[in-house]
C-alpha cells in the first residue's frame, strides 16, 4: 500500500477500534489534521501547512518537540543495550535523576519515587500521605486537576470527570482555591493525611494565587498535623520560570508530584519527590523494600531521557526564557485586549498563562453568546480554539475545569516571532468575535454539527 493510504488505514483502525468519539470531535473542530514532523514549537502537517504549538501536550514540551539532544540521548541508551527493565538490579539512572530533582527541589525533598505518569504520582502521594500520618482524610481545593485514575479522581469535585465512575475514595473533601478561612476549619479536625494543591491551577483556569496563600496553608498544614503537598504535574520543570512554582512562593512541601515535561516529551515517566520523615513512613523495613512499586516506573529510558531534559533545560537557560516571554507575552496581549468587552483578563506566571473571557453586556453580542451557552458551555471557547487552529495555524485549548480560559502555554523554547504572530492572530479572533456575525453563525453552524452528529 502507498504511504498515504496505510495511514489512512491506520486512522480507520483507530476510529473503529480505539476512541471514535475522538476521532469525531477533532473532525468536527476541524482540528482533524495529520502531522509529518514535529520540531521545536513547530508542527508540520501533512498537507504543507505549519501550526505553532501554544499547547505544548498540556506542559509536556518544555524543551520543544523531539529535541535533538534528547533523541540523541534516548538512542544511546537503547543502543547501549542495558537492563532496561530487569526489576532484579540498582537503576543507576534512576539514582542520578533522583539526586539532580531533589537538589533542584530544595528544602525537604530528599527522595524520589518514580512512576509513569502524573497520576501514578499522585496515587502514590495519596498512599504515602495516609502511611505517614494514619489518617485518612484527604483535602483538594475546588477546580483541581489531579488526574483520572480513582484516587485522583477522588481530588477532584467536577462531576464531568467523576459521574458514573463512583463509589470514588471516602474520605475526600474540599476547600474553595485561595480561602485560607475554609483551609483552617477543616484541617482544625485533624482528620486529614494531606492537603494536595497545584500551586497555581492549570485546568482550573490558570489560577494565580495571592502571595501569602500557599505559605500560608502550608503553616495551617504544619499546626494541624497534615501534610503539604504539590501538584506540580504542569507547573514543574521550569515551566512557571522557577525549577518549580513552589519556588516562587517560598514554602517547603513534604511532597511534589511531577511529570510531563520530565523526560523531555517522548518517554512517560513521573515522580513524587518527598521527605525523608515520608519516606521513611512508607519503606521502614527490609521487609517493605517494594511495598510500593511500578514496573515501569524506573526504565533506563525514561531516566535517561529526564537527565537529558534536565541537561537542556539549564544550559538553554529556559527558566529565564520562561520568565523573559511570559513577561513579554502577557504585555502584549494586554496592550491588544484590553478594549474588548469579552476579554476580562490575561494572567499567569512565566509561560503558564491564560486569557479569560467573558459574557458581554452589549445586547448584540449577549443573544448569540446566551444562545451559545444554552447549547453547551464548552462551545463558545471552542470556536477560539477551532479559529485560532484552522485560520491561523495556533493549537491551543480551553482549560479543562474552565471552558471561558484559554491556556497559553507554548514551549520554553518559543520565539519572539511566534509570540508576536500568536498575539496577532488572538488579536484578529477577538475583533471578528466582537465585529462580524459571521463568528457567531459559525459558531452556532457548529453547535448544531455537534447535537446532529
Ligand atoms: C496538574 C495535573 N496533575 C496530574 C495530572 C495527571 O497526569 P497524567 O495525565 O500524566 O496522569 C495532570 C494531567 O493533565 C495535571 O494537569
Amino acid at each position: 500500500m502507498p504511504q498515504t493510504a496505510t495511514a489512512q488505514a491506520f486512522d480507520a483502525l483507530y476510529r473503529d477500534r480505539v476512541n471514535p468519539q475522538w476521532v469525531r470531535l477533532l473532525d468536527v473542530l476541524q482540528m482533524n489534521v495529520r502531522y509529518e514532523h514535529c520540531s521545536g514549537a513547530e508542527l508540520f502537517t501533512t498537507d504543507g501547512r505549519r501550526i505553532l504549538d501554544f499547547l505544548s501536550g498540556y506542559c509536556v514540551h518544555n524543551t520543544g518537540h523531539n529535541h535533538p539532544a534528547i533523541i540523541e540521548a534516548i538512542q544511546k541508551e537503547l543502543e547501549r543495550q542495558g537492563p532496561a527493565m530487569l526489576q532484579s538490579h540498582v537503576p543507576e539512572l534512576a539514582g542520578e535523576l533522583a539526586g539532580r530533582l531533589c537538589s533542584l527541589a530544595g528544602g525537604r525533598l530528599q527522595k524520589a519515587y518514580f512512576s509513569s505518569s502524573g497520576s501514578e504520582a499522585i496515587e502514590a502521594a495519596i498512599k504515602f500521605a495516609r502511611a505517614h500520618t494514619d489518617r485518612a482524610g484527604l483535602l483538594y481545593a475546588e477546580g483541581a486537576f489531579h488526574g483520572l485514575t480513582c484516587g485522583a479522581l477522588s481530588l477532584m469535585g467536577d462531576p464531568f470527570w467523576r459521574d458514573g465512575f463512583g463509589p470514588l475514595l471516602p474520605d475526600t473533601e474540599a476547600v474553595p482555591f485561595g480561602d485560607l478561612q475554609a483551609l483552617e476549619q477543616k484541617l482544625a479536625s485533624r482528620r486529614f493525611a494531606a492537603l494536595i494543591l497545584e500551586p497555581v491551577q492549570g485546568e482550573g483556569g490558570v489560577r494565580v494565587p495571592a502571595p501569602d496563600y500557599l505559605r500560608t496553608a502550608q503553616a495551617l498544614c504544619r499546626r494541624y498535623g497534615t501534610l503539604f503537598v504539590l501538584d506540580e504535574v504542569q507547573t514543574g520543570m521550569y515551566r512557571t520560570g522557577r525549577f518549580l512554582a513552589a519556588h516562587h512562593f517560598d514554602v517547603e512541601p513534604d511532597m511534589v508530584a511531577l511529570a510531563k515535561a520530565l523526560s523531555g516529551g517522548l518517554i512517560p515517566s513521573g515522580a513524587l519527590l518527598m521527605s525523608d520523615a515520608v519516606y521513611d513512613s512508607v519503606y521502614n523495613s527490609l521487609h517493605r523494600a517494594i511495598v510500593h512499586t511500578s514496573t515501569y516506573s524506573e526504565n533506563s529510558l525514561a531516566m535517561r531521557a529526564g537527565l537529558a531534559a534536565l541537561d537542556v533545560l539549564e544550559s538553554e537557560r529556559l527558566a529565564e526564557r520562561a520568565l523573559a516571554a511570559g513577561d513579554y507575552l502577557r504585555g502584549r496581549l494586554r496592550e491588544v485586549l484590553s478594549r474588548y468587552e469579552m476579554v476580562k483578563e490575561v494572567r499567569g506566571i512565566g509561560l503558564l498563562n491564560g486569557i479569560e473571557f467573558q459574557a458581554p453586556e452589549k445586547l448584540r453580542l449577549r443573544v448569540p453568546f446566551e444562545a451559545f451557552m444554552k447549547i453547551h458551555e464548552g462551545m463558545f471557547g471552542q470556536v477560539i480554539v477551532m479559529r485560532l487552529f484552522r485560520d491561523k495555524g495556533f493549537l491551543t485549548q480551553m482549560c479543562g475545569n474552565n471552558f471561558m480560559v484559554l491556556k497559553v502555554s507554548p514551549p520554553l523554547i518559543v520565539e519572539d516571532s511566534h509570540l508576536d504572530g500568536f498575539v496577532q492572530a488572538v488579536a484578529e479572533v477577538v475583533e471578528c468575535m466582537h465585529s462580524s456575525p459571521a463568528f457567531w453563525s459559525e459558531a452556532l453552524g457548529l453547535a448544531r454539527r455537534v447535537l446532529h452528529i
